[in-house]
């Protein structure tokens, strides 16, 4: 694996592997970093059906609020290049701030609608730093398919809505959501919660199970479900509900507050959570579909 740091040598890079593999594929993976078992499975998940994979780690700072945790990001340059390589990878992009943004981007990428809610509603301007460095990224690499966790569904529907609007040629694979033994979706802030709040954190993955049972009860509405998720929530001390939400999917609209079993057969939904665990704001959704 070859580890590079500008976009210049990385384009030179990709040319070159395209002049000599011209039916080869080439799948992106791009994450910010301090890479987990859940990025490991994107990245063979990518090696698997492509030729050539290439991996970015950048802190995009566009995508942080003011008082986020971009300064405090966990970063572990070491770490991420043993993950990459074991997984798969052929070339790890690592580019600083200054590689990426010379000067404030006066262009943006803004999505508009379906960022107004979720994590777009509890982060203003997160999804255009997503979108924005996405598809710098995205005409840097030039990708043929792309790798998304649905541990950030939001951000597959963002992503998924951004490259059709705007043509990019280029195919999102949405990927599983990874989780410890105890159904904790793996993420690189977990780092952060302490002990106690390790162990409450379960509760995340507790009411999406509790979600999807209601969901299947005869009767259930999206309200009375919605506040079954917030009421599950309040049994862990530490936690702070952000949102906990029923929308449908991909559009992230608030449903008809009819019950699901009177709703048409293959109708999609969203339960997504953010719950705060001191400064820590961990994310998790669950997607559902009436049968
Ligand atoms: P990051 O949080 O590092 O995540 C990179 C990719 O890994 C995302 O597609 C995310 O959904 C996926 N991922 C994270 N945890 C996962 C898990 N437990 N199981 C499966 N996939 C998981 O998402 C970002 O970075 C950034 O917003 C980025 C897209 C790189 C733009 O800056």
């Amino acid at each position: 694996m070859r580890v590079i740091e500008t976009i210049a040598e990385l384009r030179a890079a990709i040319a070159e592997w395209r002049r000599q593999n011209p039916a080869g594929t080439v799948g992106f993976v791009p994450t910010m970093g301090y890479l987990h078992e859940g990025h490991a499975s994107l990245i063979r998940r990518s090696a698997a059906e492509n030729g050539l994979t290439i991996v970015s780690v950048f802190v995009n700072p566009l995508q942080f609020g003011p008082n986020e945790d971009f300064e405090r990001y966990p970063r572990d340059a070491g770490r991420d290049r043993q993950v990459s390589e074991a997984a798969g990878a052929d070339l790890l992009f690592m580019p600083s701030v200054a590689e990426m943004y010379p000067r404030p981007t006066a262009t943006r990428v803004m999505i508009a609608g379906l960022t107004d809610r979720l994590c777009g509603a509890s982060r203003p301007g997160h999804f255009d730093g997503v979108g924005t460095v996405v598809s710098k990224l995205f005409h840097i690499v030039m990708p043929d398919k792309a790798y998304f966790g649905l541990k950030d569904a939001q951000q597959v529907a963002v992503i998924e809505r951004m490259v059709e609007d705007l043509n990019f040629p280029v195919r999102i694979v949405p990927c599983e959501t990874v989780r410890e033994p105890d159904g904790l979706a793996l993420s690189s802030r977990n780092v952060y919660l302490n002990a106690e709040e390790r162990g409450q954190a379960v509760i995340l993955y507790e009411t999406l199970e509790l979600a999807e049972q209601k969901f299947r009860e005869p009767g259930m509405t999206p309200g009375e479900l919605k506040a079954a998720m917030h009421a599950h929530i309040k049994r862990a001390p530490l936690a702070e509900t952000d949102y906990a939400e029923l929308l449908t999917w991909p559009n992230l609209e608030p449903p008809a507050d009819i019950p699901f079993d009177q709703m048409p057969p293959g109708s999609r939904f969203i339960a997504a959570l953010a719950v705060k665990f001191g400064r820590t704001r961990l994310i998790d959704n669950r997607l559902l579909a009436t049968g």
